[in-house]
């Protein structure tokens, strides 16, 4: 019974979630409102979309001259080549057409380009979207996605999760502006969290506490919690929330330079609506790193000139007109005397803070200051 349950659980790892329309346009329109002119004149390739799943499709396809698009390049991955298979079918769309190629639709990627009025009805729109079959598979690290890649301005996608480094990576070598959705724990990535620092990416304009609900394919094994609150949340069907994803991008939104509003130290202790900080006498200080711990947002003295400790959702707040990010625990706890003063160490690096005597490890922190 062990063993089945362990093969069910291999047989869900697949990357097969779709994004909801209404959470790209959420999203997007933050841009938009930053600068209505984002997309004019660029050209958008959407990687790991397939037109008739795909919702970036539809969405950029159904905005095309809202936008001011030159074009639109939406890419598939071959239903062979996919982690999980589902029973593939291709659609009338493909079947009814001329090149349709029983053989190559299940081993081809598929691209789909839209730059003209192909219709004659006087409106560039998803009717218009003109498709032929790749040489390959469709993988985005293959010569032709990367050539469709150079061509672009923006790469627009949900990635498959189970390569996101991979996918970031790709993007950042080729110096494109994009916007991706990913897992909050990437934060931390050693490859992903240099470039936070240093404000070349930074989350999206949607919060981390907003649940994402994904479609899967029919008969995906998703976790009974998630789908539960994916109906909770309006979403009846083959629909899972996960709940830990959110934007990455290198476009710029208003919220991203919006001061948080903030008390100063001596009013957080007396006023903090939280119990560890309200009626203390001081911040805690860590033991493995000049900074103080600040376990709430909310609760960052506006007053304090010195290195703070934050958690990762801090980020979701950041404005580096007001911050500036020093580090990582990770990266900065000092545990050779975590390891001298407990004789050993539990876990990775973590910054460290004594109460009541005892070290306590905790949650990962990012280092900030108040910028000068
Ligand atoms: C998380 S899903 C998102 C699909 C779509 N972008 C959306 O948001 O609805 C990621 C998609 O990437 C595809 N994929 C997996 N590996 C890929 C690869 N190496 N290259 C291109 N696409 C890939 C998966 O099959 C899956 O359809």
């Amino acid at each position: 019974m062990a063993n089945e349950n362990l093969s069910k659980a291999k047989e869900a790892k697949n990357d097969e979630f779709y994004t909801q329309y209404h959470d790209i346009e959420k999203e997007v329109s933050a841009y938009l409102e930053y600068n209505p002119d984002v997309f004019r004149g660029k050209t958008v390739l959407l990687p790991c979309d397939d037109p008739e799943w795909s919702n970036f499709t539809k969405y950029f396809a159904q905005n095309f001259e809202t936008f001011g698009l030159k074009k639109l390049i939406s890419t598939s991955y071959a239903p062979e080549s996919k982690r999980y298979k589902f029973g593939y079918v291709p659609t009338l769309f493909e079947t009814e057409a001329p090149h349709f190629d029983a053989d190559k639709s299940k081993t081809h990627g598929k691209i789909f380009v839209l730059d003209h009025d192909v219709t004659g009805d006087g409106v560039i729109n998803f009717e218009d979207l003109e498709w032929q079959y790749l040489e390959g598979d469709g993988d985005f690290r293959s010569k032709e996605i990367c050539q469709l890649r150079d061509e672009a301005d923006f790469i627009i996608t949900n990635p498959p999760f189970s390569l996101f480094r991979e996918f970031l990576a790709w993007i950042v070598e080729a110096g494109k502006q994009f916007l991706v959705i990913g897992n909050m724990n990437a934060i931390t990535y050693k490859e992903v969290f240099p470039l936070i620092k240093d404000n070349k990416i930074w989350l999206g304009a949607t919060g981390f506490v907003t649940d994402m609900v994904f479609g899967v394919p029919e008969g995906s094994i998703v976790k009974e919690s998630d789908k539960k609150k994916a109906e909770r949340l309006g979403y009846v069907g083959n629909y899972t929330r996960l709940g830990n994803s959110c934007w990455f991008t290198n476009l710029d939104h208003g919220r991203r330079h919006q001061f948080l509003p903030l008390m100063t130290m001596a009013d957080n202790l007396k006023f903090s609506r939280h119990k560890e900080i309200r009626g203390k006498e001081k911040y805690d200080h860590y033991d493995n790193y000049d900074a103080i711990e600040v376990p709430y947002t909310d609760a960052i003295p506006s007053d304090y000139e010195g290195a703070m400790g934050v958690p990762i959702s801090f980020l979701d707040k950041y404005c580096p007109e007001q911050f500036e990010i020093l580090g990582i625990g990770l990266e900065m706890a000092n545990m050779d005397i975590i390891k001298k003063k407990l004789g050993k160490l539990n876990g990775g690096p973590r910054l460290y803070v004594e109460r009541n005597g005892e070290l306590v490890r905790l949650y990962e922190r990012i280092l900030i200051r108040k910028k000068q």
